[in-house]
This record gives structure tokens, C-alpha cells and sequence, in this order.
């Protein structure tokens, strides 16, 4: 067949069936590793990673001096109860910007698995629950769980507001913090709808609205800078990256970019595989919600309904995109206005990125699985029973077998990307930007 006689099902394959490319998969017979041109052409829609996406709820997201005032903040100690705690003894630079743990334990064993944040800055919805519309909305919850960071928003806004160099480094981006002197503000405060006879709830709730309102406004000013911060760490220019732009340039010299097993793995992965199915889209990730088919695991709850409880959570969170400190409630509107609840969301979770999917073990939601080799058994054996909801039927369209698994293996380590610029792996001496220093 000529090329052009087999464009229009390229076409069909491309729009109208996920699984991607079922037909010759194979190749020319003798070569297993060479791509068919629907192979090729679905390289596409994962090259070029493009910029971290937009968001105008936040209005410093893109500002340098709240990436730097961010990254002091996310490595700061002192925001959490006991000042040992910080984003980063989850998100370690070291670690892939995880923990390495089934369950991240700083003051209690947290319900999830630490999820990576490279990249996370792609994502539409944060948390494996997607219980935050955007970063600074997730990056508002760590300080207040009891779990992980312990704090409370009054005493998170003190912290800042004690320290000179950091009370000048918000004031610089922000304006003026609520004045703290004066002893109508409490030492400890946050809401705490759950458990009304929770002390530090009524502390909240004896505050005038408007005092209440100038700590949220400040909490939520935080969570931007440490969001504005976070949209640096990406994951690009891996050697799929390089790979994939000389395939669809027609650049022969870039062909062996990548070793004949990883290209049999991608054959896979957008083939018999179904991968592509759901880990779609330049980070690997349709930024959706699937129900993979995991059983219970004795440490984790197995009454976690995922997606469901993320959905009810992030309608009523007050750092919403369309909330009070959102910073435009109409962009953050097309989102939320679209979210509705059906029984497939039992049991789903969000689909992770892939690059840099090496980052420690353990893998999924649940920190359930060792490697990635036991997670793409779970796949083809599909001999598990979910807690909650059911297995998703297109998982049962995977006709891959065993032998699949060692090539895909070998195409996942093609996506780790170059190392991420050092000066973010760690705090800025001064919370304050000091703008010859980032030359
Ligand atoms: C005690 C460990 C711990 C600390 C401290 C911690 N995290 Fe996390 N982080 C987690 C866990 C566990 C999850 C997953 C929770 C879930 O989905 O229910 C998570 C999820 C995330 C996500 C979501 C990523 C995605 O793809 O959905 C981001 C972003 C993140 N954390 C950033 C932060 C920031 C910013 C801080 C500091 C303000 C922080 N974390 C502090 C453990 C921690
Ligand atoms: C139906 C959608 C779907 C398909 C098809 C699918 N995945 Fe996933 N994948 C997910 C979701 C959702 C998760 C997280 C599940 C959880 O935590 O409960 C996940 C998790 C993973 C993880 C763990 C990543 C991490 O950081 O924890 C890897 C690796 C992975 N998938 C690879 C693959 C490969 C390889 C294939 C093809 C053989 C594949 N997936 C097919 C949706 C899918």
C-alpha cells in the first residue's frame, strides 16, 4: 500500500479509536523495531512538551519574584508545627521530588502515596483525588493536615509576618500583611468544618469575618508563591524528546536515538499495550481519572472512593478557582462548572505522568507496587478486585503479553529528562529576589 493510500486510516486510528495503533504494528517483517507511519505520526501528541499551562487564578504564577520567595518557602521548616516539617521531607529534590514511601510519615501516616511534583504543574486537577483545581489550592492543604505539616493558617501567616526578611519579601510582591501585634488575632487558628469542638476552630470562628478573610487572603498569597515556584520543576528533554523530533522531521540521523528495544516498546505503548489509551498527551498523562483494578492493600483505607470524594472536596474549597482569593473566578469557573458525579468515579484516581516515572518506588495511589514491572503485570493479569468501583472495561482490550513487558520497561527509561537546574534543588540564602543573583 502507498503512503497515501493508507492515510485515511491513519486518520480514523488518530481521531477515532484511543488505543492508537493496532494496524502493522508489527512493522516490516524484518525489522521489529521500525515504526509504520501511523506509528510515527502518533508520536505527535507527546512532542513537544510545550510551557507549563497558564493559570490566571493565580496572578503571580509566573513572577520571578514569587518563584524565589516560593522555593524559600517550600524548603522553610518553620511553617509546620514542630519546625522540622517542609513540602520538601515529602518532595525531596533528591528523592525525584518524592519520599520514596508507600506513605509519606512526618507526624502521622498520611491515607496516600507522596506523588512526585515534576511536572505536576501540567496537571488539571492536584491530588490522586483531584481534590484541588490548581497549585496554590493544593499547596494551601499540607500545612493544615495534622499528618504531614500539623500548623494552622494564623500560625503559618505569623511565622512570615515575625521574620523580617520574609515579612518584606511577601509584603514586596503582595502588600501589607494583616497586623499580627495586635492580640485580637490568636496565636492559633484555622476552620475546621469536620470537628466544630476542635479548639482551634473556635478560635476561627470567635474572629470578625473580615479578620478571617485578611488570613485566608495571606495564606492563600503563600500557596501562590510556593505554586509560582513548583511550575519550575519540569521534566524535559529526555531522549524520547530528541528521538521523537527526529522521527517526524524525517531526520534519519536521529533514529537510533533511542536503543530497538525501547522502540518496540513504544510500538506497544501505543499499540497492543492500550498505555496511550490513558497515559496520552506530551507528560504521558490524559490528566484523568481511571479505575485500574487494584486490590486491597492492608495499610491502605479501603473505603477511598478516589475521584468521588475529590469531586465533592474541591466544589467546597474555599481556595476554589471561582473562591474569594481566586484571581480570575471566571477561568476558574470553566473548570469547576463542568464537574459532575458519576458511579464510573468509584475508585478512580488520577493518571500519573510517566517522565520521570523511575522516581523512587513505591508505585499508584497507594504506593501498591515495587517496580514498574509489577505495575504493568497488574495490566495484563487484571486478577485483582478494587475496593471501590470496578475495573475500567477498556483495560480488558490489552492483548500484550508477557514479552511486552521488558521493551516497555526499556521505553519508559527513554523519558527521564534532563536533570532540573540545581539552583532549584534547594532554599535561596534571602526569601527576598535579589535580581543580579539569577543572572
Ligand atoms: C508528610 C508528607 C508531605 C508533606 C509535608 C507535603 N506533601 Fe505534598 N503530598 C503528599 C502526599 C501523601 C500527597 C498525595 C495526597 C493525596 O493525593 O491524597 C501529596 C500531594 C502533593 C501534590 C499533588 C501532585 C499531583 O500530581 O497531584 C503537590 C503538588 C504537593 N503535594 C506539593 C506539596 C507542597 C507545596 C507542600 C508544602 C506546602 C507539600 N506538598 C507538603 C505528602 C506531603
Ligand atoms: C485505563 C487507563 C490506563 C491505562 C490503559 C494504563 N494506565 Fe497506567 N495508570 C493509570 C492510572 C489511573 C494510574 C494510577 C492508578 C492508581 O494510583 O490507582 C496509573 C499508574 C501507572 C504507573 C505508576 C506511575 C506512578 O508514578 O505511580 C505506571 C508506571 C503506569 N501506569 C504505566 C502504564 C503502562 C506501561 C500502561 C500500558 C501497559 C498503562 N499504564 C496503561 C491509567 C492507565
Amino acid at each position: 500500500m502507498t503512503f497515501f493510500g493508507r492515510l485515511p486510516v491513519i486518520a480514523l486510528l488518530a481521531v477515532g479509536c484511543a488505543g492508537g495503533a493496532s494496524d502493522d504494528t508489527d512493522g516490516p517483517a524484518d525489522d521489529p523495531a521500525a515504526l509504520n507511519e501511523s506509528e510515527i505520526r502518533l508520536l505527535r501528541q507527546f512532542w513537544p512538551l510545550p510551557a507549563v499551562p497558564p493559570d490566571p487564578t493565580n496572578a503571580v504564577a509566573d513572577d520571578p519574584w514569587a518563584q524565589h520567595f516560593g522555593r524559600y518557602l517550600f524548603f522553610e521548616t518553620r511553617l509546620s508545627t514542630n519546625g522540622e516539617v517542609s513540602c520538601a521531607s515529602c518532595h525531596e529534590p533528591t528523592l525525584g521530588w518524592a519520599d520514596g514511601l508507600r506513605q509519606s510519615d512526618t507526624l502521622a501516616p498520611t491515607p496516600r502515596h507522596a506523588p512526585t511534583i515534576v511536572n505536576a504543574s501540567y496537571q488539571r486537577w492536584q491530588f490522586w483525588d483531584g481534590r484541588c483545581d490548581s497549585q496554590w489550592c493544593q499547596a494551601t492543604k499540607p500545612f493544615e493536615d495534622p499528618r504531614e505539616m500539623g500548623s494552622d493558617r494564623v500560625a503559618v501567616v505569623r511565622v512570615v509576618y515575625e521574620d523580617p526578611a520574609m515579612r518584606e519579601a511577601y509584603e514586596d510582591l503582595f502588600g501589607t500583611l494583616p497586623d499580627l501585634s495586635d492580640p485580637r488575632f490568636p496565636d492559633h487558628a484555622r476552620p475546621s468544618h469536620a470537628n466544630p469542638d476542635d479548639p482551634l476552630h473556635q478560635a476561627w470562628i470567635a474572629m470578625p469575618p473580615e479578620d478571617r478573610d485578611a488570613i485566608d487572603h495571606a495564606f492563600a498569597n503563600l500557596a501562590k508563591a510556593i505554586a509560582a515556584f513548583e511550575r519550575q520543576i519540569v521534566s524535559r528533554d529526555s531522549a524520547f524528546d530528541r528521538w521523537a523530533e527526529a522521527m517526524l522531521m524525517g531526520d534519519a540521523s536521529g533514529t537510533d536515538l533511542i536503543s530497538d528495544e525501547a522502540k518496540i516498546g513504544y510500538k506497544h505503548f501505543v499499540g497492543d499495550g492500550m498505555c496511550m489509551a490513558c497515559h496520552s498527551g506530551p507528560t504521558f498523562s490524559n490528566l484523568e481519572f481511571h479505575n485500574v483494578g487494584v486490590g486491597e492493600r492492608p495499610w491502605l483505607d479501603p473505603t477511598d472512593t478516589g475521584r468521588v470524594q475529590g469531586i465533592l472536596s474541591v466544589r467546597e474549597d474555599r481556595f476554589n478557582g471561582i473562591g474569594p482569593h481566586s484571581d480570575d473566578p471566571e477561568f476558574g469557573a470553566i473548570k469547576l462548572d463542568y464537574l459532575v458525579i458519576t458511579p464510573e468515579q468509584d475508585g478512580q484516581f488520577k493518571t500519573p505522568g510517566l517522565r520521570d516515572v523511575f522516581h523512587p518506588p513505591p508505585y499508584n495511589h497507594g504506593g501498591q507496587f515495587e517496580t514498574v514491572e509489577d505495575v504493568i503485570h497488574n495490566y495484563l493479569d487484571q486478577d485483582e478486585t478494587p475496593p471501590q468501583g470496578h475495573a475500567e472495561e477498556l483495560l480488558k482490550l490489552i492483548t500484550m503479553d508477557e514479552d511486552g513487558i521488558d521493551p516497555l520497561v526499556a521505553f519508559l527509561h527513554t523519558l527521564e529528562g534532563a536533570p532540573i537546574d540545581p539552583e532549584l534543588t534547594g532554599p535561596p540564602a534571602d526569601p527576598r529576589y535579589v535580581p543580579d543573583d539569577h543572572q
